[in-house]
């Protein structure tokens, strides 16, 4: 077995896409073949709709940066971890997360930190990846990897991520036709410019959200949808034939646990009422959606508690779409396992921060794939120009990646990394609608 010494771990502070702090940590191991040394860095993102059963994100709590200052994390980086780590082989991946989870010795990463720990477990693989000078989608995916994922591409944005009126978080395209990524990237491309066009010529905002998606003021989520319909149009596709729509609901936000309804904030500001679902209600009101619109997936329709709501939604409506499953698993074998015996969801968001290692991400994965639930690896809508989940969508074969609009430097570097990943691959590569129609 070769061996790749773990050489140095280093943390530092560096800023997210919304201006708040995040870790970053670089890792240096001694190359096996010629003794040098290969460093590589990776910086964790952060959520705004954050599942409750997430691992913990450990901010410091003092005046400076709000308290959102990550100097904590950082210190547990430079000192607990890098002595955990330093000597050991950085091939050996998941012994080092099981150092790191033993290290923290919490159920969440409450004492390091998630956002400590996922750093270094990143810069660690990317670190090994260079040191055998292999693409890190190669070094984690092995030789037979060649699925490019098809986008989710959000390209209107609504709930914690805009201060709009939109209710529901994001409303996503996906070009299930297209012939490469590199082809799907320009439709998406393509038809988040005649959204903006559309948007001006009503006189709409064309202000964009934390992921670039337009976030005008509308009065519910039909609009939102018929807007889309004819972007697509407009730039020359067909709503159901090309493109798909994708929905993220996030609707945890939505719900309020006293009154058991899911709230319309929005929706009831432009209504001058207030605007309640049930749960009932909300699987009715997706199957309306369904009859007008080409939907093929809906993240988080129910909160992340409910699971006897899952269960009907699912034997509602999961033989015709896909349901993700995002604050309901939180990327956490333990709740995906709850919820495959339950026939929740047919679907995982796969967010590395939400779990804090590397290794458990790839094992929730595996589950979901093992039992014919789908993946969808994902970014946070606090982002830094960090590519990791590009390379692990492909690496993994997820075939679907939710990466944002092709907008904000840090969504385009996700999906400027597939392209070169696709050139890369050659003729290898492939690119396919993800739910099988062909
Ligand atoms: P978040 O949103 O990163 O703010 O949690 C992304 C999502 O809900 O999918
Ligand atoms: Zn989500």
């Amino acid at each position: 077995m070769l061996f790749l010494e773990i050489q140095k771990v280093h943390g530092r502070e560096i800023l997210d896409s919304r201006g708040n702090p995040t870790v970053e940590a670089w890792v240096s191991v001694r190359g096996p073949l010629d003794g040098r040394e290969y460093t590589a860095l990776a910086a964790v993102p952060s959520g705004a709709s954050t599942g409750r059963f997430e691992a913990v994100e450990l901010r410091d709590g003092e005046t400076r940066y709000f308290g959102l200052g990550v100097q904590h994390a950082v210190k547990n980086v430079n000192e607990k971890i890098a002595s955990a780590l330093v000597g050991r082989n950085a091939l050996e991946q998941v012994e080092a997360d099981r150092i790191l989870m033993e290290t923290d010795g919490t159920e969440n990463k409450g004492n390091l930190g998630a956002n400590a720990t996922l750093a270094v477990s990143l810069a660690l693989a990317r670190a090994a990846a260079r040191a055998l000078h292999l693409p890190l989608y190669r070094y984690l995916g092995g030789c037979s990897v060649r699925k490019l994922p098809v986008p989710m591409m959000n390209i209107l944005n609504g709930g914690r991520h805009a201060s709009n009126t939109v209710d529901f978080q994001e409303f996503m395209v996906m070009p299930i036709k297209a012939e490469t990524f590199a082809d799907g990237l320009r439709i998406c491309a393509e038809i988040y410019h005649n959204l903006k066009k559309i948007l001006e010529k009503k006189g709409l905002s064309t202000g964009v959200g934390d992921e670039g998606g337009f976030a005008p003021n509308l009065p519910d989520a039909q609009s939102a949808l018929e807007l889309i319909v004819e972007a697509v149009q407009a730039a020359g596709y067909g709503p159901g034939q090309d493109i798909g729509i994708a929905l993220d609901v996030a609707s945890s936000e939505l719900y309020n646990e006293k009154t058991g309804m899911y709230h319309f904030p929005g929706e009831s500001s432009l209504r001058g009422q207030e605007v309640l679902r049930d749960t009932g209600e909300m699987i009715a009101y997706y199957e309306e959606l369904l009859e007008k619109f080409p939907i093929l997936s809906i993240e988080d329709g129910l909160a992340e508690d409910d699971w006897d709501g899952w269960q009907t939604l699912t034997r509602r409506l999961g033989e015709r779409i896909q349901l993700v499953g995002d604050d309901l698993f939180v990327t956490n074998v333990k709740r995906l396992d709850a919820g495959i015996k339950l026939k929740a969801a047919n679907a995982i968001l796969v967010k590395v921060n939400q779990i804090g290692t590397l290794s458990e991400a790839l094992n929730a994965v595996q589950m979901a794939m093992e039992n014919g639930y789908r993946a969808v690896i994902s970014h946070r809508s606090g982002e830094t120009e960090d590519t990791t989940i590009a390379d692990l969508a492909v690496a993994m074969n997820t075939g679907q990646i939710k990466t944002g609009a092709p907008c904000r430097g840090e969504r385009t570097a996700k999906y400027n990394r597939l392209l070169r990943i696709e050139e890369e691959l050659g003729t290898a590569a492939c690119y396919m609608d993800p739910f099988g129609r062909m």
